[in-house]
């Protein structure tokens, strides 16, 4: 059995897949890794593989103004990670042979971190982890019960940027998630970082 320090010494060495060949950092996560919420994106972007860490740029900032909204904050209360841990040249998606290499990864994690929630953060972290014919646009604010985690789709903040028509749902479904918090880990809202 992993530890989680072994898990991260690995994941920094990893050579699973050629996204390996380019990375400045291994984008591992960030957060309290005992958080009973998790958020998962896709995979680093630039300003995350300069400095090592998730949703740190533009598409970042939206997400922690829109966790602050909710009395969330990404050193203290959640814990934010990718499906793929290195980014992806020139910010493509990353492609199936490199999700599947990193899974692993994130499996993981999740089993270390035992959330009661997570929140998937666009398309591609929905349908690898929600159900493969997921609609985003159409189910995002859901949940979906499995395994007795409680799984919920959001719209991806760097989507939100490029289309503000959607800012006003965005911020709908942070509220639904405290909703959900407060009915069955309310004590996210006493943790302080660990
Ligand atoms: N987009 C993601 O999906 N993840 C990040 O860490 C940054 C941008």
């Amino acid at each position: 059995m992993t530890t989680w320090n072994e898990l991260i010494n690995a994941g920094m060495e990893c050579t699973r897949c050629g996204l390996c060949q380019e990375r400045h950092h291994v984008v591992f996560g960030v957060g309290n890794p005992h958080a009973k919420v998790m958020f998962i994106g896709e995979g680093p972007g630039e300003q995350e593989d300069l400095q090592g860490e998730p949703f740190v740029g533009r598409a970042g900032q939206l997400l922690d103004k829109l966790l602050y909204a909710v009395d969330l904050d990404r050193r203290t209360n959640v814990y934010i990670t990718n499906i793929v841990k290195c980014r992806p040249p020139h910010n493509r998606d990353p492609e199936q042979a490199e999700q599947d290499a990193c899974i692993g990864y994130l499996r993981e994690q999740t089993r270390l971190i035992r959330p009661k929630i997570i929140v998937t953060l666009g398309r591609i972290a929905g349908t690898k982890l929600i159900k493969p014919d997921l609609k985003i646009t159409r189910e995002h604010g859901t949940w979906f019960e499995r395994r007795n985690v409680w799984m919920m789709p959001m719209l991806h903040p760097a989507a939100v940027l490029r289309n503000q028509n959607q800012m006003e749902g965005a911020l709908r479904d942070f509220i639904i998630l405290r909703e959900k918090i407060n009915e069955i880990c309310p004590e996210v809202y006493d943790m302080t970082s660990s």
